[in-house]
């Protein structure tokens, strides 16, 4: 078996996958979003110390199948230097008492492989990740082959209804309210930019948009004066206009890619609204949408887990002392390291 950790940002998460089987045995995850939401996003350090609090609670219970561990698997980058290295320094604690290998997972391959949660790898595939960190198209050829095709320029999906929710007084996570906002809004009322539309540009870009909801929101009085029902056509404008965004850019890939199978994943493809929007786009170019189960698009220990199975597969091990020089590497131009 193999234990997977994953503390990249605002989620303790722990889980244990069977080798052989693929099965997960073992998946918990203690979400610190209620704990941020009075600042309107993660205070860093204060998710440092609760990822402190949470990941030992969550190891005390997966005592019972130490003695089977084969390996140890934790993120080890992208993401927020002060909570990965929570994670890093158990997952070496653990490689070391137990005596076994420590395997580095990077949080977007991971994104990619909860795809693949007690199933079996496919590739090749078109992924597009939508998360509250990146916004990327990657053509996924192999485990070792991953090219970004388009990224951001600015914003990311996911921070950008983060923001929009923040700027009406909404809460935090923004995702999930405004997509429940929108569904009782008029998607029409409002007329947003769809950034970039006239740009030959293969890329992502959220922050005019995010201009154009804030200069919106002025215009109406703020928030305060802004009627329930305004809030809605507002969220519905705007989620609309980043569907059109992404699907025009992703248009542009379908033409010019001929691969099969397509597939969205990170926290914002938990967007229900979006995900219908692909699934139209898909059967128009002849191709076959994958999603992950709702459970596993945000941040989680079993898609860690799972990417873990096959780099155990090829031995992808890492001495104990590099990983943390490792965590401090920028991603390299074009690949996902
Ligand atoms: O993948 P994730 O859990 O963390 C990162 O790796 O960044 O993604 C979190 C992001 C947040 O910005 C959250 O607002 C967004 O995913 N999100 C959504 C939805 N559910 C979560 N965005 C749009 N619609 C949703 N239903
Ligand atoms: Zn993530």
């Amino acid at each position: 078996m193999i234990l997977s950790i994953e503390s990249s940002c605002d989620d303790s998460s722990i889980a244990i996958t069977e080798i052989a089987t693929r099965k997960l045995i073992y998946h918990k995850k203690i979400s610190q979003e209620a704990d941020h939401a009075c600042y309107g996003g993660v205070v860093p350090e204060l998710a440092s110390r609760l990822h402190a609090v949470a990941l030992p609670k969550l190891l005390g219970e997966t005592k019972p199948w130490f003695d089977k561990l084969k390996a140890v698997a934790v993120t080890n980058q992208p993401g927020l230097g002060v909570t990965l290295l929570e994670g890093i320094a158990m997952a070496k604690t653990l490689a070391a008492l137990q005596d076994i290998p420590l395997i580095p997972v990077h949080h977007l391959k991971g994104h990619i492989y909860s795809l693949f949660i007690e199933k079996p790898t496919r590739f090749p595939m078109l992924v597009l990740l939508i998360s509250g960190g990146h916004t990327m198209v990657v053509r996924v050829e192999s485990f070792e082959k991953m090219e970004i095709l388009a990224t951001s320029m600015d914003d990311s999906v996911g921070e950008s209804f983060d923001k929009t929710a923040k700027m009406m007084d909404l809460g935090y996570p923004g995702g999930p309210i405004i997509e429940e906002m929108a569904r009782q809004g008029d998607e029409n009322r409002f007329d947003l930019p769809v950034p970039l539309r006239n740009s030959k540009l293969i890329a992502f870009s959220l922050s005019g948009l995010k201009n154009a909801v804030r200069l919106m929101i002025e215009s109406l009085g703020g928030a305060e004066a802004m009627s329930r029902q305004d809030k809605r056509d507002l969220a519905a404008s705007f989620q609309k206009a980043v569907k059109l965004h992404l699907l025009q850019k992703s248009k542009k890939i379908f033409k010019a890619d001929p691969i099969k199978d397509f597939a969205i994943v990170g926290g914002a493809s938990a967007n229900l609204y979006i995900r219908s929007a692909y699934e139209t786009l898909c059967d128009e170019f002849g191709k076959k949408l994958h999603v992950a189960p709702l459970q596993y698009c945000s941040d989680n220990a079993a898609m860690i887990g799972r990417y873990a199975l096959d780099a155990y597969e090829q031995k992808r091990f890492i001495d104990p002392n590099e990983i943390d020089l490792v965590s401090t590497k920028k991603q390299q131009a074009g690949t996902l390291l």
